[in-house]
This record gives structure tokens, sequence and C-alpha cells, in this order.
């Protein structure tokens, strides 16, 4: 199954995680305002062209910074979020993970 790959992926990223800068919250909040075309619609399903979004409030920190830095090395493949992802520096992913893990609007 897909998630338990990304299970593995969130443990090295824990273990590792002094490596990333502290989270800003505040900063995140504007920094995701992109985030919210695709992530904060309703059923998270995309208008058009029609496609399942994953849900991001509530997930942690730590696996959202996973999945970005993943897409932005190329390990994980996905042309829109790799596109996102590669025009966030390390701070601003921190900023972002902050935020939507605690942003009550991508729930
Ligand atoms: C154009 C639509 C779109 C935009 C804009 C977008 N995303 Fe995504 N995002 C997706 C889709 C579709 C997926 C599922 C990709 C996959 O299956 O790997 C995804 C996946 C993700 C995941 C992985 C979720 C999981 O459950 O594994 C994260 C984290 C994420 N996006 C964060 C962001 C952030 C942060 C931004 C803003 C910088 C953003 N996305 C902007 C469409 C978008």
């Amino acid at each position: 199954m897909k998630s338990a790959r990304w299970a593995v992926a969130l443990t090295a990223a824990l273990v590792c995680s002094s490596a990333f800068a502290e989270g800003n919250a505040e900063a995140g909040k504007i920094k995701a305002y992109t985030c919210y075309g695709c992530h904060g619609i309703l059923n998270y399903n995309n208008a058009y062209p029609t496609y399942h979004v994953p849900k991001l409030g509530g997930q942690h920190p730590e696996y959202i910074i996973a999945a970005l830095q993943a897409y932005k090395k190329g390990e994980r493949k996905h042309p829109t979020m790799t596109a996102q992802a590669s025009s966030l520096s390390d701070q601003d992913i921190a900023d972002i993970a902050a935020y939507i893990s605690k942003a009550p609007e991508l729930k």
C-alpha cells in the first residue's frame, strides 16, 4: 500500500527533523494561499479536470514536510505537486507545514 511507504519516509523525516528549519505558522498562512486552490475545496475533488486532491488539514507537519521535500527532490512524482514544491524553499515548506497542520480551512 502507498501509505506504508510514506510511513517509512515519515519516520526518516522524524529522525532527521533537526535538519529542517523551524516553521512559522503566520508566514505559512500567506505562503499556503495558492495551495487552497486545490487543497481547500469541497469534497476534495478538483472541478475541472476532475481529480481527487488529498486532504491536508490536520496532517502532522513532519508528514507535509516529508511529502513536499519528496516532490521537490523527485522521489515522489506528480506533475502538479512537483511544480508547486520546487518553487518552495526549505523555510517555505516548514512554514507551510506549521500552518497547514493546524489550519481549520483545510480540514
Ligand atoms: C493544481 C492543484 C494543486 C495545487 C495548487 C497544490 N496541490 Fe498539493 N496536491 C495536489 C494533488 C492532485 C495531489 C496528489 C498527488 C499525488 O497523488 O501524489 C497533491 C498532494 C499534496 C501533498 C501530499 C498529500 C498526501 O496525502 O500525501 C501535499 C503535502 C501537498 N499536496 C501540499 C501542497 C502545498 C503545500 C501546496 C501549495 C504550495 C499545494 N499542495 C498546491 C494538487 C495541488
